[in-house]
């Protein structure tokens, strides 16, 4: 049996990324037989501009009847400014199929990317977990005599003691099955003592059932911080959603930048969908400057999970070759294209 993919280039550098994972993918099915197939979705800002459909009627029972692994590039186009179709889509789908683990790498592959002193590849390599469908996130608010000078506009922090506890969970067990020894929690309890109250009450409760990993807590503003003056001294981090997303763009930075920072958004026993950290940069977009390594190495992390960590591994492997002998975009460094790294690394596989 095939493993069904779902892919959803999206909108700017998303649709040439995801071309060159495709490509990718289609490699390993013709050179190696892998068993994948894919159908293509065209969900993004173009679509909705001429259709007024963001994520369609239906979509997110399809996915989960007709799929087992979802690919999406980025969503985001200064023709909508509100936002409303990625929200729909991209929180649509993390939302809908309740994909509560955003896993984060932060790996160094070459240590010449890395913007710090005397830092070696060794000692960048943690992992962001990050709430995935509560928190700020969560469109809990309003706008009250919207766009008069007495507005009033709420954001809800929404904070639950069952998403909470599931992600510290998944924390330390993926520490436990990874040999890891470390799990460093981060809120801000300080300033926010019901919301992330929460979570270090909680958190209080779930390393006693960890007594081999060595847990702290961190407050976020320490964290960012920390995680530039020392990042070896990190493993496994977690963290709600909006600490989350910027510690982890903070985080790309240690390893070359957003260029090369893979993720994929999890529910153990239910189909995953797998994304670059980054978003769809519509200054590069359509430029053949956009660095398709994010993408691939999320194509990467989606094989692991599909049960192919062989294929994980190799396209980490070559990504590294590449990034060593200068085979790479201009972000890091190099003078190729989009599409001729991706020919570089399809050629190698
Ligand atoms: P961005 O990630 O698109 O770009 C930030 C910076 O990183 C830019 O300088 C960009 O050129 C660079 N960059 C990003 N990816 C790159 C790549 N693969 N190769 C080379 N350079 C790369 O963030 P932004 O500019 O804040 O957002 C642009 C749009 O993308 C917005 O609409 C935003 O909402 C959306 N967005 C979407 C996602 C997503 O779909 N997962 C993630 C982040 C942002
Ligand atoms: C990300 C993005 C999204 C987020 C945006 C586009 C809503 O920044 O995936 O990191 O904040 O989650
Ligand atoms: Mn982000």
């Amino acid at each position: 049996m095939s493993k069904r993919i779902a892919l959803i280039p999206g909108d700017g550098i998303g649709v040439e990324v995801v071309r060159e994972a495709e490509r990718v993918l289609a490699t390993l099915v013709s050179t190696h037989q892998l068993p994948l197939d894919w159908t293509t979705f065209d969900w993004g800002a173009e679509k909705y501009l001429r259709e007024g459909v963001t994520l369609p009627e239906g979509a997110i029972e399809m996915l989960r009847r007709d799929f087992d692994a979802i690919l999406i590039g980025a969503l985001g186009d200064p023709r909508v400014p509100s936002n409303q179709h990625a929200r729909d889509i991209l929180l649509g789908i993390r939302f809908g199929l309740d994909l509560y683990v955003n896993q984060r790498p932060v790996k160094l592959l070459d240590a010449r990317l890395c913007p710090l002193k005397g830092v070696a590849e060794e000692d960048v390599n943690f992992v962001i977990f990050r709430e995935n469908t509560e928190g700020a996130y969560a469109g809990v608010g309003g706008n009250f005599k919207r766009d008069t000078p007495d507005e009033v506009a709420v954001q809800e922090d929404v904070n639950t003691r069952m998403g909470v506890e599931r992600i510290l969970v998944y924390a330390f067990e993926y520490a436990l099955r990874h040999g890891g020894k470390k799990v460093c929690m981060s809120d801000k309890a300080n300033a926010m003592p019901y919301g992330h109250g929460l979570w270090e009450r909680t958190f209080a409760q779930v390393r006693e059932r960890y007594p081999r990993i060595d847990s702290r807590h961190l407050y976020v503003d320490t964290l960012a911080m920390e995680i530039i003056r020392n990042p070896s001294q990190f493993e496994v981090i977690v963290t709600c959603n909006l600490f989350g997303d910027i510690l982890s763009d903070l985080s790309a930075a240690l390893l070359g930048g957003l260029g090369a920072a893979p993720s994929a958004n999890l529910n153990p026993g239910c189909i995953s969908m797998f994304e670059p950290v980054h978003g769809s940069a519509p200054e590069i977009a359509g430029k053949n400057l956009a660095n398709p390594m994010a993408a691939i190495l999320t194509a990467g992390m989606m094989l692991d999970e599909l049960g192919f960590p062989e294929e994980t591994a190799h396209i980490e492997k070559l990504v590294a070759e590449a990034i060593h002998q200068g085979i790479t975009t201009p972000d890091l460094g190099g003078e190729l294209g989009t599409r001729e790294v991706g020919n570089w690394i399809c050629a190698r596989l």
